[in-house]
């Protein structure tokens, strides 16, 4: 894995923006995968900038998400489905017909997981995954224990994941308990992974990513398996390295 340390987290981000920039510049109907949480947003806001300001152009990409809440419909204020629309996709000039999540509400999750990794293939893959890194090492939300094996499927959220997300939500209890996520298979299929970490709090499990060891108690350690994954960190997210 490449590890990329930066001084601060704005120069963490502006870096992860140069990579996927240029990506979307050179293949400019590349595949990409996306993902949510807190430390995207400013990759999306310096994304969006870029658009703005530099003409970077997202018309022909396509995306995939690597998750979204089962229970939560597209127009939910919580869903991730309405996260990218907010913090990203409504502010760049991409084709929403391009742009893919799971299905939250879908009636049966589990042939909705199988038909979003048949999406995928059909696109031809993911150019370059986009991640971030959950406090107890989940990628997408593959928790601990997950299959280095698994695939696209429904995913049970610890309730260390659901305290860290419930600040998205009003309520502990209305915080969701199931998720449908990309495998960890799924994300080492793509051509290349990018993962973003920031923060003190990413320092443990951004070790357990790197240093290994290669294990299913912390899933991102199977990045290490991958032969084009780079790490973009700040100096707190890389202090326990
Ligand atoms: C959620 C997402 C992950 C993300 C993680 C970290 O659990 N499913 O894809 O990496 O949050 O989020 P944050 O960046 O808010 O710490």
């Amino acid at each position: 894995m490449k590890v990329l340390i930066l001084d601060n987290a704005e120069a963490a981000v502006r870096r992860a923006a140069d990579i996927v920039a240029r990506l979307v510049g050179d293949r400019p109907r590349c595949v990409l995968g996306l993902a949510t949480g807190g430390t995207m947003l400013p990759l999306y806001d310096e994304l969006g900038r870029r658009h703005v300001s530099d003409g970077l152009s997202f018309a022909q990409v396509a995306t995939f998400n690597l998750d979204e809440y089962i229970g939560l419909p597209p127009d939910h204020a919580c869903s991730y489905h309405t996260y990218m629309r907010e913090a990203f996709f409504d502010r760049i000039d991409i084709d929403p017909a391009r742009t893919h999540l799971p299905r939250g509400d879908a009636d049966d999750p589990q042939a909705e997981s199988l038909a979003y990794e048949a999406r995928i293939a059909d696109a031809g893959g993911i150019d370059l995954q986009v991640l971030g890194i959950g406090q107890n090492g989940h990628i997408g939300f593959n928790e601990p224990t997950s299959s280095l094996g698994s695939r696209t499927r429904i995913k049970t959220l610890t309730d260390d994941t659901r305290r860290a997300n419930r600040r998205f939500f009003d309520t502990f209890d209305q915080t969701p308990r199931h998720a449908i996520t990309m495998g960890i298979a799924t994300i080492l299929q793509s051509r290349a992974c990018l993962l973003l970490a920031t923060g003190a709090a990413k320092a443990e499990a951004v070790a357990g990513m790197v240093e290994g060891p290669l294990s299913a108690a912390c899933p991102a350690s199977a990045l290490q398996l991958h032969a084009d994954a780079t790490a973009v960190l700040d100096r707190d997210a890389a202090a326990a390295l």
